[in-house]
């Protein structure tokens, strides 16, 4: 309820309405909410007290993730869809990542090579336009997220990994790599990535040495991430040449870290200094609730709102 409080807070320049729901709706929104009975309860004694904003579509995450907790949010937003009678649409949080960028006003053009690196996923796709999606490569073990999550496990660093790590790198001042950490798959053929070897040989010199003092610790985290960006540079250009784009847009919560950023942006410019790339605001990096909503807008412009019974949650989705 707290999130819904905001929302009343926020949408502060639209017009508010109070609605009394019929004793059906109030079934029917008991009946979607049934294995959260106290959601239930807390949902219909808040919408008796507030207004009902006047927004046009409620969008909510439909996959991938974690079916349970995907569940959780639809069956809310349904709730909700019932309440204040809003269409309601599902969304691909990879594509959520994927137009991150626009958030920020960018109008990046089609077609263009995207780049989503995130906790779970870590995927290079040709974008033709809002809807149309071909992916090229992804990753065959872990995440980048994931790798940076557990590299900075090893380096004794609090979770999430990615920030923290960050923070670390940024501490090397002499910017000189000592460790030589391997760039698994930087040259095959193809646009598949491979970061658990990379968390293995971090691994492995943190073993041979027992325990690293804080500059090598610094030295680590800056070493991990040169490997990762030129991995994700090289990949990036070898996509961008093959299929002669010009473009390249980066989502994802790791599209969050700043040395990540000036070394795409270097190895980019120096392979041809017209190529332009995009990432997102910081703060729209990482997962939020507005890259969601113009996910949901772009689907709904192609196929229109979902079919409360036939929206579901779908923990494999892919970027389609
Ligand atoms: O996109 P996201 O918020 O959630 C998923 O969809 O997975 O990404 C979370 C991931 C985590 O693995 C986190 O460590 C990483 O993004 N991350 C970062 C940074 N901020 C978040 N990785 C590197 N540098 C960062 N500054
Ligand atoms: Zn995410």
């Amino acid at each position: 309820m707290p999130l819904l409080d905001e929302l009343i807070k926020e949408t502060k320049n639209l017009e508010k309405e109070i609605v009394v729901l019929s004793q059906e709706e109030k079934k029917e929104i008991q009946n979607i909410l049934s294995r959260e009975e106290k959601t239930a309860e807390l949902l219909l004694a808040w919408l008796e007290k507030n207004p009902k904003p006047k927004i046009d579509l409620i969008a909510v995450t439909s996959g991938p993730g974690l079916e349970p907790a995907l569940w959780a949010g639809i069956n809310f937003a349904k709730a909700l869809s019932i309440a204040w009678q809003i269409p309601i649409i599902g969304a691909n949080h990879l594509v959520g990542h994927l137009f991150s960028p626009w958030l920020a006003g960018h109008n990046p053009q089609f077609p263009f090579l995207g780049l989503i690196i995130s906790g779970g996923h870590t995927e290079l796709a040709i974008i033709r336009s809002f809807t149309d999606y071909q992916i090229i490569g992804s990753t065959r073990d872990d995440a980048i997220g994931e790798a940076f999550d557990k590299v900075a496990r090893l380096l004794g660093l609090p979770y999430p990994g990615g920030p923290a790590i960050s923070e670390l790198a940024k501490k090397n001042k002499t910017r000189k790599e000592i460790f030589n950490l391997p760039r698994p798959m930087i040259n095959s053929q193809d646009f598949d990535f491979s970061f658990s070897g990379l968390k293995t040989a971090v691994l492995y010199i943190i073993k041979k040495k027992e325990k690293l003092d804080e500059k090598e610790k610094i030295a680590m985290a800056d070493g991990f991430e040169k490997a990762v960006g030129d991995i994700l540079a090289k990949k990036a250009i070898n996509a961008l040449e093959k299929y002669n784009l010009k473009t390249l847009v980066v989502g994802g919560g790791v599209s969050a870290n700043s040395a990540l950023r000036e070394i795409l942006k270097e190895k980019l410019t120096n392979y041809n200094n017209k190529t332009k790339i995009y990432f997102p605001e910081t703060k729209y990096s990482t997962d939020n609730a507005l890259m969601i909503a113009q996910a949901g807008y772009f689907k709904f412009l192609k196929d229109g709102q979902d079919n409360l019974d036939k929206l579901i949650a779908n923990g494999n989705l892919s970027l389609k």
